[in-house]
């Protein structure tokens, strides 16, 4: 799992008021709040009085407050309340949690997880701008959580070949040639495309099968759906763009959080340009759950559970380019020692409690807990 990057902790509206969210990513434990001016505050778990679970206490005055003795600390980490000293007490400098930066976007709460300067970090992806919150498009939004390694799942959604094997209700395994599609890099990411003949023996159903036939579209077997795909290595982004027919379009864009390394949630939002009244909306989110279980189904059970550590290490073709791009970008960024080592992380150990190390950390001495232990390269 990688550090520096931005990943969905939540939605927006999963953050209650008056009390903090406990969100797992890394392998670590998070506590999300609401400042109440309208933003939203992320800090490591983890008191550094006793070890206490933030996100177990309340929110007073916009800061956090522990359970266990009720310090309380600011969005910014820094500990501004012990009860026990009573009013007069001098607050230690070294009474401070990780606090990490913190963007609202398309209903998502996205944090950075790491220690690199704001100039250094990479920008949220842009690509759903001109789609979310457009006139003419309606969203749903949900999660969804795979017993799967992160990189499988991301990889997995970057994956054209396997939907005419995987979604019968889209994929037509009978022309199953994926075309040969260029992968345009963009920065921290990459773009490809994917089109084939729709098949002849899955009509659409639902809300998408009404405003085709409304639309008087080509029948079954003479479309040829378009999609747009490609990722955005803040979030872990996946954004599909099916261009069903030229007028009928729909958007999923999906952000794969790494909950531990073999669990893997998926913060996706599906945005339609037909059939916009709500009454669609529950049969278009059933239908997103139908083809996430549909790929569970699948990732949850490769071998090895994890990627190999080598490109030639699984045999890959033509149509596999933009996992590919994927996979590499992952390596070049691991080459840059942001990578957490799980082995250590696993040893025994006695010292203080580790966490991802915030912004603050550089250049600023005096924290009680250690950052994660990285791979060296
Ligand atoms: S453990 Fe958090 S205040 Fe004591
Ligand atoms: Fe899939």
């Amino acid at each position: 799992m990688l550090i520096n990057l931005w990943y969905v902790a939540c939605f927006e509206d999963e953050i209650p008021e008056g009390r903090p969210l406990g969100v797992r990513m890394l392998g670590q434990d998070f506590a999300v709040w609401r400042t109440g001016d309208g933003g939203v505050a992320c800090v490591s778990n983890i008191c550094v009085h006793r070890g206490g679970a933030l996100a177990r206490g309340g929110v007073r005055q916009g800061h956090i407050a522990c359970p266990y003795h009720g310090w309380e600390f600011g969005a910014d980490g820094r500990c501004r309340k012990i009860p026990s000293l009573g009013l007069e007490g001098r607050i230690p400098s070294r009474a401070r949690v990780d606090a990490y930066p913190v963007q609202l976007k398309y209903g998502m709460v996205w944090v950075f997880l790491g220690d690199l300067p704001e100039a250094e970090r990479p920008p949220l992806p842009d690509c759903f701008d001109a789609v979310h919150g457009a006139t003419g498009w309606r969203t749903v939004h949900g999660r969804f959580d795979y017993k799967a390694n992160w990189q499988r799942v991301t990889e997995n959604g970057l994956d054209t070949a396997h939907v005419h094997f995987v979604h019968p209700a889209f994929g037509n395994p009978d022309a199953a040639v994926v075309e040969d599609a260029p992968v345009r890099e963009i920065p921290w990411g990459a773009v490809s495309g994917h089109t084939f003949t729709s098949s002849e023996k899955t009509q659409k159903s639902g809300a998408l099968g009404e405003a085709l036939r409304e639309s008087g579209a080509a029948p079954q077997g003479r479309r040829k759906p378009q999609s747009e795909i490609q990722f955005h290595m803040s979030g872990l982004t996946v954004m599909i763009h099916q261009k069903i027919t030229p007028q009928i379009s729909q958007v999923i864009f999906s952000c794969k959080t790494p909950v531990s390394p073999t669990e893997t949630t998926t913060f996706w939002v599906q945005a339609r340009n037909y059939k916009l009244e709500p009454e669609h909306d529950e049969e278009r989110r059933r239908g997103i759950l139908t083809v996430y279980e549909q790929d569970a189904a699948i990732v949850e059970y490769l071998t090895p559970e994890f990627v190999p550590a080598g490109m030639a290490d699984e045999l890959s073709v033509a149509s596999d380019k933009l996992p590919v791009r994927f996979r590499a970008m992952v390596k070049e960024l691991a080459g840059r020692g942001w990578e957490i080592d799980a082995r250590a992380l696993a040893q025994p150990h006695d010292g203080p409690a580790r966490v991802v190390p915030c912004p603050a950390r550089r250049g600023e001495g005096g924290w009680v807990f250690d950052p994660l232990p990285l791979r060296a390269r």
